[in-house]
Order: C-alpha cells, then sequence, then structure tokens
C-alpha cells in the first residue's frame, strides 16, 4: 500500500466511525413523545425523562404531535426547571435538529443553546420559546403565544 492509498484509507474509515457513532449517540438519546392537547397548551408526563432502570433523565423529550406545525424540545435541567423550544429556525424557518444540549439547523447551519438563544448565525435572533409549569406530575406547556 502506498501512501496515498494509506491516507484515503485511513480517512475513510475514520469518517465512517465517527459518522456511526454520532448517528448512534442521536438515535439513544432522543425520546418523543405525542404529549396530550389542553386547552391552551400541552402535557407530557414527567415521567417521559426518566431512564427506566438507571435512576437517571433524559437531558431532553422531543414532543411530536400533529396537531403542532413544528416540534417543541422539552429540556430538563432539575426536577422544577425546563424550558420548552419551539423547533423552528429562526432564520428561515426550517425544522431544527436536536444534537445533545443544543438545536442545529440542517438548512443554513444556524445553532441554538438549550434555552432557545441563538449561538452562531446566520440566524440573528432566539428561537420561540413557551412557559412551563408542572402540576401533578405533569409538564404544561402554555401555547398561547404561538
Ligand atoms: S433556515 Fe435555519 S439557518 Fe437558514
Amino acid at each position: 500500500m502506498n501512501r496515498k492509498e494509506f491516507i484515503v484509507k485511513s480517512c475513510t474509515a475514520c469518517i465512517a466511525v465517527s459518522a456511526y457513532s454520532i448517528i448512534l449517540s442521536s438515535c439513544a438519546a432522543t425520546k418523543f413523545t405525542s404529549g396530550k392537547l389542553a386547552k391552551d397548551g400541552i402535557l407530557i408526563d414527567i415521567n417521559e425523562f426518566v431512564i427506566k432502570d438507571k435512576d437517571k433523565y433524559r437531558l431532553y423529550v422531543v414532543v411530536r404531535n400533529d396537531k403542532l406545525l413544528f416540534p417543541i424540545c422539552v429540556y430538563r435541567f432539575s426536577d422544577t426547571e425546563y424550558s420548552a423550544i419551539w423547533m423552528q429556525c429562526a432564520h428561515q424557518g426550517a425544522e431544527l435538529n436536536v444534537a445533545g444540549d443544543y438545536l442545529q439547523c440542517p438548512a443554513h447551519g444556524s445553532e441554538y443553546d438549550n434555552r432557545g438563544k441563538v449561538t452562531n448565525g446566520p440566524a440573528d435572533r432566539d428561537l420561540r420559546t413557551f412557559p412551563v409549569t408542572i402540576s401533578n406530575n405533569q409538564l404544561f406547556i402554555d401555547l398561547r403565544k404561538v
């Protein structure tokens, strides 16, 4: 094997391994729920964040419901603190992807933190967010400002 072949094969293997691990980690981490529509918002069971048999919590849950134009990513910071973020890019409206503790736009690469603040353009404004309240083991996402 000559030097050029070695470099090409090594780079190809590295890229394949990296891509595979990213795909696996993102699939394993994402929990989807449809939630339950209520009068002014949507309810999700707080147990959606619990990782069964591990005594741990998911970083986020994605609410995907046919009645919503875009999904909502709900991040958990503590037992009493959550953020609910509308997953529509503030640049030109593409649906965002969740990448762990941040959101990324597949269209032009804008990025947002787990509270919806823009961290990387071309978007120049934050994402739409919603108030979250907790009652009887349910999170209520107030959608009145959609
Ligand atoms: S639509 Fe998201 S960065 Fe352009």
